[in-house]
């Protein structure tokens, strides 16, 4: 459980992000254990966090890197993971995203496209270099979350279509300078209920039957991310229950002899550490309700804005005061820039602490400078 150093954030300027490092630790150790248990290979979804101290603790513990664009790519590099264990997918590649991968000789690319295909090897041919490629396909299994993060049906955008799979296959043959490693798939994000897993598991293996009938073997079976997390009970459950998680996929999923299996966590693994700290600047009075209007505001955490996220709200000042009812908003000018309506939370007044928690994945990268405003700070409980 994170226990907020209240008299320590009393000196400094809110809003910022607070990351509680001991947690992150332990929930890396527990990530290992328990996907290590089945031979499982773990890359760390960069785009969820890409604080340097974040991806120094992730690196330590020996997982790769899962990347959507070159930027991650050389984030990664910079920090020091090694490109042998570094994955780029992303429906649109860039020319020198593609480049900077071939020369750094990254692990592999994620394919979406026949033209992307196409593009890698023509790269991959100039630079006297063979790419090694999995095909990402879309495999049509609902992944029952938000519609915005949802990524693996027909009518989303990522991914090959499995009708498009043979042709894809048949133009593949031509190419000299692309390897087919495997397959990769990522259904879609925050997924709480296990049996969309389940479901994933039973299209992987139908669809590796497909590729061995072809004469193709996937070395490779990158299952992709998704993981959810516990947004309403951060406290009670703040590392998301990996054992289980990682069992569905022992159990549905067949795995061929000189087979690995790959993993693409982001939020489960960094999420419940991170949370935004502000203060309280008003209380008003409105005609239907209270608004309590913190300096935090959708461009330091832009989640409850984006998909109606809920983030627990916590005014970790006063934990015990009486509660009121309050609409808890931002300073910035739009009406979507709200952290939740009717919250009954402990009274809240000028000067207190809010904790909005759960903020660890998508928070500090997503945040922007709309109304000018600064990138809020990051301070971690092992060094404050
Ligand atoms: N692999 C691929 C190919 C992905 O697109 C993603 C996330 C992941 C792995 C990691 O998924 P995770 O384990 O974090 O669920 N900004 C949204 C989430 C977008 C997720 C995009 N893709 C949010 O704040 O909810």
């Amino acid at each position: 459980m994170t226990v907020f150093p209240t008299d320590k954030f009393k000196e400094l300027r809110t809003p910022f992000y607070y990351y509680d490092m001991n947690l992150l630790n332990e929930t890396l150790s527990i990530v290992k254990k328990e996907s290590r248990k089945h031979d499982f290979h773990v890359h760390y979804a960069i785009k969820a966090n890409a604080n340097d101290r974040i991806l120094e603790k992730i690196r330590e513990n020996g997982f790769g890197v899962d990347c959507v664009s070159g930027y991650e790519i050389q984030k990664a590099l910079d920090v020091g993971f090694s490109a042998d264990g570094i994955v780029f997918a992303g429906v649109g590649k860039a020319d020198w995203e593609i480049e900077l991968g071939l020369k750094n000789d990254i692990y592999c690319f994620n394919v979406e496209s026949l033209p992307e295909l196409e593009i890698i090897n023509d790269h991959a041919h100039k630079m006297g270099k063979k790419a090694r490629v999995a095909f990402r396909i879309n495999p049509n299994v609902h992944a029952n979350t938000h519609h915005y993060i949802t990524t693996g049906l027909d009518e989303n955008k990522f991914g090959i279509s499995m009708m498009d799979l043979e042709n894809v296959l048949d133009k593949m043959v031509d190419m000299k300078n692309v390897q087919f490693e495997g397959m990769h798939f990522h259904i879609g994000s925050q997924i709480t209920d296990l049996d969309n897993f389940k479901d994933l598991c039973l299209r992987v293996n139908e669809l590796q039957e497909w590729f061995i009938s072809k004469h193709l073997f996937p070395k490779v079976i990158n299952v992709g991310g998704g993981f959810g997390i516990d947004y309403d009970n951060p406290d009670d459950n703040p590392i998301p229950d990996f054992a289980p998680y990682f069992k569905v996929f022992k159990d549905f999923l067949t795995v061929k002899p000189g087979q690995e299996v790959h993993f693409e966590l982001g939020r489960s693994v960094v999420a419940q550490s991170g949370n935004v700290i502000s203060r309280v600047l008003y209380v008003k009075e409105g005609v239907k309700t209270k608004f309590a209007i913190l300096d935090a505001g959708m461009t330091d955490l832009i989640r409850p804005a984006l998909y109606q996220a809920g983030h627990k709200v916590e005014n970790i000042s006063n934990p015990e005061g009486a509660k009121t009812r309050y609409d808890v908003v931002g300073p910035i000018c739009e009406s979507s820039d709200s952290f939740g309506k009717a919250l009954d939370l402990p009274e809240m007044q000028r000067g207190n602490l809010v904790a909005l928690r759960s903020a660890g994945a998508y928070g500090e990268v997503m945040v922007s400078r709309y109304n000018l405003r600064e990138n809020p700070p990051a301070y971690y409980s092992d060094s404050l």
